[in-house]
């Protein structure tokens, strides 16, 4: 059988749609290969947020071609994901020798795809239709892919996004927001816990938005009821699994679906920890952060994408939120949480942005004091409204104000880590460090990556560690108390 590389670029849901398409080929009797030298397929699961992203799997793809050229190798490329979504038949025209282009609605159909091109009954296949359902087609698992066996293990639970902030390609990538069913969630949640996974995260592009679409959730919801009652495989989970709310995609005692969710995943046995990406801000209601100070599985860490301190800005983002609301939000979750990790996207040099503006946003990180930020330049998107706003903003003063940002956040994330030496922290033991493999690594509930001298029994622990010193965006730890 034919081997495979797969290079991911861009978010976690990239990385779980590789992992995805990686488990289904496996399936097939496809063995991974190390390099993408040593492959029949390479694959590159692409990002379109930013032209960076692009070009970088542009460069890797002509790269990957000219190699295989010079070396007479037979090798099939494809494309797969958001640049192959919005490029399609382009990247043909560009690159010819690409075989294959396959949308972010085709993961699952990778494996019959490669089927015809390797046998030499198609030639190119490009597919970026959409296609109903595709949102539930992303559930099979590597887990063990490396050498080690995953305890986290991420779990997609809705595709798309309906908010169409000003500058992202997202909605057009992904499409409109389709959500799986609570039980078809926790069924797959459960089969990854009775292998041995501890922690889930659950993912997609606006996570709080999760079952907002009635019309689709609902329609979504009896399909997976009926296969559910047909399907013997599924029977079993089926029955443990909680039933569908009785009016799917509506608030039900005052929660949101996405919280309805929370707690059906948190009722699973053997499960420790839940952890979620992406939100919206908007997202966070009452009863999400009271879910923070009732569900003890809801890991104290919360990714809160800002984009933006200035209101004027956070308007022509269409980000549907203030300053002051935004401001609100960290505050109540820090009183339900106080030892929340609180983590930020924000973009410099968006059209518009005035040196006022962007002061704005300085002086919001300053009284936030975010745990960490990623920062980016902003870059234009293709048929994205802000792409055609006036006034955009010269690449020097992008750069100068992404150089001024960073410098603040990381003198206050440098602050935040060392306000943890000498503290205990709780740690999921993930395995050997990649660099040391003395060296053992876990995650605090506040999700930072702890460093300390362990060995295989640890792995998959929860465990008590005291911190002794920092590193860059690393705590070093000791097992001061060892849950054996
Ligand atoms: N909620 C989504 C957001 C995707 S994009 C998710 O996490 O899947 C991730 C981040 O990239 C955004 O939060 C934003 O800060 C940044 N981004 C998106 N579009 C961008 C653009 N056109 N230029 C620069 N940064 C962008
Ligand atoms: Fe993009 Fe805004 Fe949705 S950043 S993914 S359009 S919430």
């Amino acid at each position: 059988m034919p081997s495979v590389f797969i290079k991911t670029y861009g978010c976690q849901m990239n990385e779980r749609d590789s992992e995805a398409v990686a488990a289904q080929l496996v399936a097939k009797g496809y063995s991974l290969a190390n390099s993408e030298a040593a492959a029949d397929v390479v694959l590159l699961n692409t990002c379109s947020v930013r032209d960076f992203a692009e070009q970088k799997a542009i460069n890797k793809m002509q790269n990957i071609v000219g190699a295989a050229r010079n070396e007479k190798r037979d090798q099939i490329v494809g494309f797969l994901g958001c640049m192959a979504q919005s490029r399609g038949r382009e990247l043909i025209d560009q690159l010819p020798d690409v075989d294959l282009v396959l949308g972010t609605q085709k993961f699952h159909r990778v494996g019959e795809y490669l089927d015809e091109l390797l046998s030499g009954r198609r030639r190119k296949v490009v597919d970026v239709e959409a296609e109903a359902k595709s949102e539930a087609a992303i559930r099979e698992h590597l887990l063990n892919g490396s050498a080690k066996t995953s305890v986290s293990a991420f779990v997609s639970i809705m595709q798309g996004c309906n908010q169409h902030c000003t500058f992202c390609i997202v909605p057009s990538t992904r499409g409109a927001e389709r959500s799986r069913a609570i039980p078809d969630i926790v069924a797959e949640c459960r089969e990854l816990v009775a292998r041995g996974v501890k922690e889930i995260t659950l993912l997609g592009q606006i996570v709080t938005s999760y079952g907002r679409r009635a019309d689709v959730w609902n329609a979504v919801a009896s399909e997976a009821r009926h296969r559910f009652s047909t399907d013997r495989d599924f029977l079993d989970d089926a029955n443990k699994a909680p039933s569908p709310p009785r009016s799917a995609g509506a608030v039900q005692n005052g929660n949101t679906p996405f919280v309805q969710l929370l707690e059906a995943v948190h009722e699973i046995e053997g499960l420790e920890r839940i952890r979620f990406t992406s939100p919206h801000p908007k997202g966070y209601g009452d009863d999400l952060v009271e879910a923070y100070a009732r569900l003890p599985k809801l890991c104290e860490s919360a990714h809160l994408p800002l984009q933006s301190g200035s209101d004027r800005i956070l308007k022509a983002m269409h980000r549907g939120y203030t300053r002051e609301k935004y401001l609100g939000i960290v505050a109540k979750l820090r009183e339900a949480r106080p030892r929340i990790g609180i983590y930020t996207d924000i973009i410099v040099g968006f059209p518009g942005e005035t040196e006022d503006d962007f002061e704005q946003t300085l002086s919001l990180c300053r009284e936030v004091e975010f745990d960490n930020a990623y920062i980016f330049k902003y870059s234009p998107r293709r048929d994205t409204p802000a792409a055609g706003m006036p006034d955009q903003v010269p690449q020097k003063v992008r750069e100068e104000r992404n150089h001024r940002l960073l410098d603040l956040v990381n003198e206050i994330a440098a602050r935040k880590y060392d306000s943890f030496i000498g503290q205990p922290v709780q740690i999921l033991v993930e395995g050997p460090s990649k660099k040391n493999a003395a060296r053992y690594t876990g995650r605090t509930r506040c999700n930072r990556i702890v460093l300390f001298d362990g060995s295989q029994r640890h792995h998959g622990q929860i465990m008590d560690v005291k911190i002794t010193r920092t590193g860059s965006f690393t705590l070093y730890g000791d097992p001061a108390i060892v849950n054996l």
